[in-house]
């Protein structure tokens, strides 16, 4: 048989084909529509090999054959960081890179909400896995705020900042998220945060029990984490855990096994959880509340 086209159809027919001829098409001048046909389909495109990426990952995620060493991951890491801030943040991302050296940011609101205290009152947050400039706004007028940044490689960018040079707000001391309880006492904040940081971490549900435990009683722990990051990022270097909101539930999952981390904690915290979006992508937002 004999299959015959229409002039359009077959006009069409290589644009099915793949991204080249897609290409070819859009600058042939007797299809001009071609150039529009290849931009709209752009991002379907990519969502196609986003979710390829994913499902592949995945999959050899599952079969034990794709992760990373949290030790070997670390000095990217800190090469990260330094791309990032050596030039004020041009080549990453300028507004946060003002707003982390900027002294007079005032704590963010829905911190505030989460720590009930009288005005002039001492209020201790500690920043768990911070980087090297910590997120947090650094004054909260009527209190009197203190900020505790810790993070694993805080000697290595206490020395790239130095390289830069760019003076901390908050100097960074050594602590991992897994033993915090070795640099803190139980019970001495007011509130623990950490934000893109725990699934960067080798135990994320060890670091929520120390956090829980380094918060006074009735204060909250608050979790500011990409969704899914580690299937996103291959499970390739720190991205070995996939955080994830489902059903007020905050599920975090190395790509084998799932833990419900309101099953987990059940007798030391009341867990709430919601997923937004910011800087294009789904965040997934975990409170736990010291019962
Ligand atoms: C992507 S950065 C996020 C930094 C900062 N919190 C922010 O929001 O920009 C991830 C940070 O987690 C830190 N990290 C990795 N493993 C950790 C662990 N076990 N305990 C605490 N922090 C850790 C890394 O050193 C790095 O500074």
């Amino acid at each position: 048989m004999v299959l015959r086209f229409s002039q359009p159809l077959r006009k069409l027919l290589p644009l099915l084909n793949c991204r080249e001829s897609l290409r070819k098409e859009s600058r042939n001048r007797n299809f001009p529509g071609g150039l529009f046909l290849m931009k709209s389909l752009r991002p379907f495109a990519r969502k196609c090999r986003r979710l390829l990426r994913e499902t592949r990952a995945r999959m050899l995620r599952r079969l034990g054959l794709l992760g990373g060493d949290w030790t070997t991951g670390l000095p990217a890491e800190l090469q990260f960081w330094e791309k990032a801030l050596k030039d004020g943040g041009r080549s990453w991302n300028e507004s946060e890179y003002r707003k982390r050296t900027d002294p007079k940011l005032e704590l963010q609101e829905e911190l505030k909400q989460l720590i009930p205290s009288a005005p002039g009152a001492l209020v201790r947050i500690l920043d768990v896995g911070a980087g090297p400039l910590t997120t947090l706004g650094k004054h909260w007028p009527g209190r009197n705020l203190e900020i505790v940044a810790v993070d694993p490689l805080a000697e290595q960018y206490a020395a790239m900042l130095a390289r830069i040079p760019v003076r901390p707000l908050v100097p960074v001391v050594f602590a991992h998220a897994e033993k915090l309880l070795d640099h803190f006492p139980a019970n001495s904040f007011d509130l623990a945060h950490a934000s893109n940081s725990l699934d960067h971490s080798y135990d994320p549900l060890a670091a929520i029990s120390q956090m829980l435990a380094v918060v006074k009683p009735c204060c909250y722990v608050y979790l500011w984490h990409f969704s899914n990051e580690g299937t996103h990022e291959s499970f390739s270097g720190l991205h070995q855990w996939n955080f994830d909101s489902v059903k007020n539930d905050f599920v975090i999952s190395d790509g084998k096994a799932r833990h419900s981390v309101t099953a987990q904690f059940k007798l030391t915290a009341k867990v709430t959880c919601e997923t937004m979006e910011a800087f294009g992508k789904p965040v997934v937002i975990a409170k736990l509340k010291k019962i």
